[in-house]
């Protein structure tokens, strides 16, 4: 069970917006994406016990740790963690099958990998959340052109020297990628230590 300090910190702010945008009355899916240590989808489906989550990863050592907190909390609406590499198209996302999903949910990602996993992210959840599903993303972002306040505009260079291909990414570019994928910008949360929620509703067009 890895353990991630900023998991930690944000994993009731983000729980208070999901509770604030998802009616939990009904029975709904869930996929994570970047799932990281597991700590998040732990936390979210202890709360919400109405929500089936399916955790995923890209990386072997986090795939490993989410089946720790799973096998350790014993949450029977958490399935198995599954393989995906968020730059894959939906058919590779573990057999997860078209229009199934009320949620997807990512939390910083986008900053930190290259930008094929953004464009992999929006266009697969395009297509597995059903209408009026809602994709949620976490993480430091730019305002028009912008990085504030300072502490994110270090960030922003640290990660760049780290992989020329990371790098905090425009909330308009996001939004224009969006659109393309059939999902639309619906709100912009602010969050402590200057991160934000996004979160993105699918619109049929007809
Ligand atoms: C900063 S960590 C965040 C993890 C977790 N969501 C959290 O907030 O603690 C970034 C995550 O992105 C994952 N990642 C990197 N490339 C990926 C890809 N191509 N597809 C899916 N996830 C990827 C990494 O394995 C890592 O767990
Ligand atoms: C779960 O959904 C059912 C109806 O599908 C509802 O009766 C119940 O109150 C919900 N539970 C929670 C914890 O929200």
């Amino acid at each position: 069970m890895l353990n991630a300090a900023a998991a930690e910190r944000n994993k009731e702010p983000i729980l208070m917006v999901l509770r604030g945008c998802v009616n939990t009355d009904r029975r709904l899916q869930a996929l994570e994406i970047s799932s990281g240590t597991g700590q998040h989808v732990i936390h979210f489906a202890g709360a919400l016990r109405n929500i089936t989550w399916q955790p995923s990863e890209y990386d072997q050592r986090s795939l490993v740790s989410i089946e720790a907190y799973r096998s350790h909390y014993q949450l029977n609406n958490v399935k198995p963690a599954i393989h995906l590499d968020a730059s894959q198209s939906h058919d590779h996302w573990g057999g997860i099958q078209p229009e199934s999903l009320d949620l997807v949910l990512n939390i910083n990602m986008i900053h930190i990998s290259p930008m094929a996993c953004t464009e992999g992210l929006f266009k697969g959840a395009g297509v597995v959340l059903k209408p009026q599903g809602l994709l949620l993303t976490y993480g430091p972002y730019a305002v028009n052109g912008g990085i504030t306040p300072q502490s994110n505009v270090d960030f922003d260079l640290s990660l760049r020297q780290r992989n020329p291909e990371w790098g905090l990414r425009d909330i308009s570019l996001l939004k224009s990628l969006a659109e393309i994928h059939g999902l639309f910008l619906e709100k912009i949360v602010d969050m402590p230590a200057n991160n934000k929620c996004l979160l993105f509703r699918k619109e049929s067009l007809v």
